[in-house]
């Protein structure tokens, strides 16, 4: 294979240069030129069009003010705002951090991060699950996850569920189903066998091997399309995993912590996972933030050896002020996301009805909502919205379905005016022949 390292030549006259204490305050125009230039062309494009030009200036609960002075509403940001954007209580929880102690030596205890854990395991108890690892990024604790039960069990592979998606680093990406995302690094994945989410006796053929060190699923697949795993499914799956001494893994990235109404999905449904992993929106919405929490016997490598597995910012201060707060505010906004939960809910049964020749279906639970359109039409509709004002997240695995992902926040108003935009989208396509 011949190298260019120069690569396409994307972007061409004079860039504009960024002098020595720029605050970041770019022209929306030499924003563009400098992200086609040192991003990728695709994605700078992508933003363009999205942002008709403009691009985000400041942001609060569910709404993202422009360049230009619009404001667009967010039921998007890829589920990391639950309780909206700058919510007061987690900022001030982040800025008394800061004017205390930002981060830490780490050779000395840290109390804001200890307190986290303790915080964290309360709330998902009655469990096993007493012992907590942080880390930054979804895919952080599914590595965590898969390298301790792959380290405790002495074995290597990994069940994971078709249309499942655990992250992009190569442990993580190795379970993730999209195939489009493993291709040409595929040598490099460790070995898993992709579950049919319809085969209850799966697990029980599976790990009649012996090699299987853990079972990875979410309850509800958030990538793949807000699909429920049927419980049934789970219960006997989660059984026979653990007579086989495999370990249970809920991916509860996405959908735990509030999102789809418990804190955990997986033990509100009955079921003793030996983890559950929790992220996105455990920072508030305003610091990277995310939570593997274990049991004892899952934890075991870094029992004997607590430096068996670390990273520089796991247990950042900063985060884990804002994890404490965010716990707090999701349980006292719990009734008002209820609130939001249900008048999305009949808004959207509303405009599955008046346009069925467009959604195919619309699922969902508590604040994540699935629209399934005709394969040709999603991307279009994608586009019709956030024209008119309403950003939302699509599905990487299931590009048919786009996601809308309210924060705790919404105003009656907000969801009326989301209803709007659908409604104005649907026919939009229609008119333009979307099918
Ligand atoms: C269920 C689930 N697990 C893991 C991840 C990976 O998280 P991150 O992108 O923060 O690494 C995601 C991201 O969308 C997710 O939805």
């Amino acid at each position: 294979m011949t190298r260019n390292r120069a690569g396409p030549a994307s972007e061409t006259g004079e860039l504009p240069k960024i002098p020595p204490g720029e605050p970041g305050d770019l022209d929306p125009e030499d924003c563009f030129r400098l992200a086609r230039r040192h991003f990728s062309p695709g994605l700078a494009l992508a933003q363009k069009v999205v942002g008709r030009d403009t691009v985000e200036m400041s942001a609060s609960g569910a709404a993202v003010r422009l360049s230009d002075g619009r404001v667009m509403l967010d039921f998007g940001s890829y589920g990391v705002t639950l309780v909206g954007h700058r919510h007061n209580e987690v900022a001030r929880a982040v800025q008394q951090q800061i004017d205390r102690m930002p981060t830490t030596t780490r050779l000395l205890a840290n109390p804001t991060t200890t307190a986290l854990a303790g915080r964290l395991v309360g709330m998902l108890q009655p469990s096993s699950l007493t012992r907590v690892w942080l880390g930054l990024n979804g895919s952080d604790v599914v590595e965590a996850a898969l390298k301790l039960a792959r380290a405790q069990t002495g074995r290597c592979r990994v069940l994971a569920v078709e249309g499942g998606f655990h992250g992009k680093t190569l442990g993580a990406l190795a379970a993730t189903w999209s195939p489009q995302y493993r291709v040409g690094v595929e040598y490099l994945l460790g070995p898993v066998t992709h579950l049919r989410p319809d085969d209850p006796a799966a697990v029980r053929r599976e790990v009649a091997a012996g090699d299987v060190a853990a079972l990875l699923f979410e309850p509800v697949q958030g990538e793949g399309g807000v699909s429920t795993l049927p419980l049934a499914t789970l219960q006997e799956w989660v059984a026979d995993a653990q007579a086989a001494g495999v370990f249970v893994v809920a991916d509860e990235v996405q959908v735990g912590l509030g999102r789809c109404g418990p804190m955990s999905l997986t033990l509100a449904s009955g079921l003793d996972p030996d983890a559950v992993l929790l992220g996105k929106h455990l920072g508030g919405g305003i610091m990277p933030l995310s939570a593997m929490v274990c049991t004892d016997e899952m934890f075991a490598p870094l029992l004997s050896d607590p430096f068996w597995h670390t990273s520089t910012f796991s247990g950042h201060p900063l985060s884990c002020a804002a994890g404490l707060a965010a716990l707090d505010v999701i349980e006292s906004l719990a009734d008002r996301g209820r609130h939001v939960s249900e008048r999305m809910s009949s808004m959207l049964a509303t405009m599955a009805e008046r346009h069925a020749d467009c959604i195919i279906d619309v699922r969902g639970l508590g604040l994540l909502w699935g629209l399934e359109f005709a394969p040709a039409l999603a991307g279009r509709i994608l586009v019709e919205v956030t024209q008119r004002g309403l950003l939302v997240s699509p599905c990487l695995g299931r590009p048919e379905v786009l996601r809308l992902l309210p924060p705790m926040v919404t105003s009656d108003a907000q969801v009326d005016d989301s209803a709007r935009i659908l409604d104005e989208a649907c026919q939009a396509s229609r008119n333009t022949g979307g099918r």
